[in-house]
């Protein structure tokens, strides 16, 4: 016998049903939705109150099914819709003129974030600048290396000792004292965007600190904030849960569960016992965290990156990551957004399983992602000197929905885990298992020969997962070389760090630099002697040095300026040439598993990138030219040299081309 359809699904399926649903809700709430953009004093004109109307007819149906499929089956479900929509009208009469302005600019031009103009760069305000304040005194320096998207770490209120470097917030609306106030974070949004650089904040959706008003009102027993988070008085509970779940900081601590003494019940904390997890299952929550994602909308936030957006919704019997709702959850603050501050974008920090990781690219959840899987493969490459499940990998997974965007990083302020999928490994021969042990072993410097200088971040015993904390120049060879005083190593570190920034300029995507790295900056082990970080890595990759000639005289032969300047000129050559416009990237085979090739086309212009990760050189025959290009000349736009098409090409070691088809 058939088994009848779930009552959910077969709602889901009716859409009919539902799009009349939303229609009467809509009606119902219109009267509320008006008064509330109206405000008491009624200042609001008209004509932008009517451009609030029109978005949220439109968006609505979106809307209304998403929130129906997460918590349509709450009795109280039509009192939270209603909260959530005159929450939008609120927040959208509060929005400042220039952000309205932005709002219609970028609904006429829905593609802006994927020109070849964006070059990102992330920072530590405090690490970076002290505070807000000393950041405008680095713009003019932003502005030399051609950022146009500034990513500030999190720099909100947070536990004095413990937070996870800023991600557990204690308040969303609140700048940490030694970093500034909301008004000077505001100011500064509104001068980046005069500048042209487009600000870019975290969103820490997955959990707050334990320290949040929310936190304390829990623990101190009252039963609605108890309901924000996910608490149990039943161990058994969750002893049930923790079967399926992996631990994500396995080296501090074991469980994804921490005991409150106050309130005598086991709180979720899938990262750090002092960040509890959000219960989204609570339409409360989502009304909550929807008045705090609008908020920042209205600071000036034109890029929110959506913290750990894999681990938002728990289900018994399951691992709860990636679950449909948590998809379902995004979905719905994206309408939301569409509706109240369209301007703004989301983009994902999922650091799963590649599979996993695009399911969160769509223009109706996150426009960009993260790109871990590149990331992770470029430092395979490098260490392997071998390109084939980079290549393997690329050829299969590159693409996304045209209307969304990779992020493409080296570096970020987080760990290096080698996400990649065992069947790629596999299809290409290589043992993924093994293969991971031996690029930890590598990137720990305990393999024979390695460059690198990278340190373990968490190893778990019972799996042997680890992962690897370090900075570019260090896990590169920079490091050992000057540690050894040897200027030919020297040189090959080099090589090695502008050979791996020559494929984030010139990938499909939007580079982003992790400060720090424009100038090789090195690990920096001081955090070892500080009690509340020495237990994390990460910090080693996470430092205060600053390159103190930066604003001093020009020395063309320091490392640092070299460093600089060869990004500087892949940065402007990105944003000269039109191959880079759009964002997709053909991957070659360049019958060389050493080196890795893609083409880049757009305005008329075709660019084959070729990277020699081998330190020897390398030929790369005619015939594969030759099913790139009938060119009968390129011009290598790196070097401006030109080459004749007829011999094939010949890379040195280490070298990348960037090859103009003439
Ligand atoms: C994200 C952050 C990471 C943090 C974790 C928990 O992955 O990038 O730094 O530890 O979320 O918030
Ligand atoms: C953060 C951690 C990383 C973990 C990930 C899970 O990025 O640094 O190690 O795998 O969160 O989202």
């Amino acid at each position: 016998m058939q088994r009848p359809e779930p009552l959910k699904q077969r709602i889901m399926n009716h859409s009919d049903w539902i799009s009349r649903e939303a229609e009467k809700s809509l009606t119902r709430l219109l009267p509320g939705v008006r008064e509330a953009l109206a405000g008491e004093d009624g200042l609001l004109p008209p004509d932008v109150r009517s451009v609030f109307e029109t978005r949220l007819k439109f968006h609505f149906p979106r809307l209304f099914r998403l929130l129906v499929g997460l918590y349509g089956w709450q009795y109280d479900f039509h009192y939270h819709l209603e909260q959530i929509l005159l929450t939008a009208a609120r927040a959208w009469r509060q929005r400042p003129e220039y952000l309205r302005k932005l709002d219609a600019l970028r609904e006429a031009d829905p593609h802006w974030f994927k020109s070849e103009q964006m070059v990102g760069g992330v920072l530590y305000v405090d690490l970076f600048a002290d505070n807000l304040a000393g950041l405008h005194d680095h713009i003019g320096y932003f502005k030399r290396l051609g950022l146009t998207y500034l990513h500030l770490m999190p720099l909100f209120a947070v536990p004095r000792e413990c937070n996870d470097g800023g991600y557990a917030v204690s308040d969303y609306r609140a700048i940490h004292p030694d970093v500034g106030t909301m008004e000077e974070l505001t100011e500064l949004a509104r001068i980046l965007n005069n500048e042209g650089i487009s600000l870019v904040l975290d969103f820490v959706m997955n959990h707050t600190s334990d320290e949040h008003d929310w936190a304390w009102r829990a623990r101190s027993g009252e039963a609605d904030y108890q309901d924000f988070y996910l608490m149990f008085e039943d161990r058994a509970v969750v002893d049930q849960y923790q079967r399926n779940l992996r631990d994500i900081f396995p080296d501090i601590r074991r469980g994804s569960f921490t005991f409150d003494k106050q309130s005598g019940k086991w709180v979720w904390t899938t990262f750090n016992n002092f960040q509890w997890d959000l219960n989204y299952a609570n339409p409360a929550v989502f009304h909550a965290m929807a008045e705090e994602m609008l908020f920042l909308a209205n600071v000036g936030v034109d890029v929110l990156r959506l913290d750990a957006v894999a681990f938002t919704w728990k289900r018994m019997g399951t691992p709860c990551e990636n679950l449909p709702e948590a998809h379902q959850l995004i979905q719905a603050f994206n309408a939301l957004v569409r509706i109240a501050a369209p301007s703004m974008l989301f983009k994902s920090e999922a650091i799963v399983h590649p599979d996993e990781v695009v399911r969160y690219i769509h223009p109706e959840e996150c426009q960009l992602s993260y790109n871990p899987l590149l990331m992770a493969l470029l430092w395979e490459a490098l260490a392997t000197r071998d390109v084939t499940l980079l290549r393997y990998a690329m050829t299969h997974r590159g693409d996304i929905h045209p209307e969304c965007v990779w992020v493409n990083y080296l570096r970020c302020h987080d760990d290096i885990g080698w996400t990649f999928d065992d069947d790629d490994a596999r299809a290409v021969g290589i043992d993924p298992d093994g293969h991971r042990r031996f690029l930890n072993d590598f990137y720990t410097g305990r393999f024979p020969g390695s460059f690198a200088a990278g340190m373990p971040f968490q190893f778990n015993p019972e799996t042997g997962d680890l992962r690897i904390s370090g900075t570019l120049a260090s896990l590169a060879g920079l490091e050992t070389a000057l540690a050894e005083r040897d200027p030919v190593l020297v040189e090959a570190s080099v090589r090695r760090i502008n050979l791996l920034r020559s494929i984030m300029m010139s990938a499909g995507g939007i580079p982003l630099i992790y400060l720090g790295d424009e100038w090789g900056m090195l690990n920096d082990y001081t955090f070892l002697s500080d009690p509340a970080r020495a237990g994390d890595t990460r910090w080693v990759h996470r430092s205060r040095k600053k390159w103190q000639s930066k604003d001093g005289t020009y020395d063309p032969e320091a490392l640092e300026w070299r460093f600089f300047d060869e990004l500087v000129t892949m940065v402007s050559l990105r944003k000269e040439l039109p191959a880079f416009k759009n964002s997709g990237m053909k991957v070659v085979d360049t019958e060389n598993r050493h080196v890795f090739g893609f083409l880049r086309e757009g305005g008329g212009q075709r660019i084959l990138v070729l990277n020699n990760f081998s330190e020897f050189p390398r030929h790369i025959p005619q015939h594969v030219l030759d099913r790139c290009t009938s060119a009968t000349m390129f011009v290598d736009r790196i070097t401006g040299r030109t080459v004749q098409n007829g011999d094939g090409i010949d890379l040195a070691g280490h070298q990348y081309i960037w090859l103009e088809c003439l």
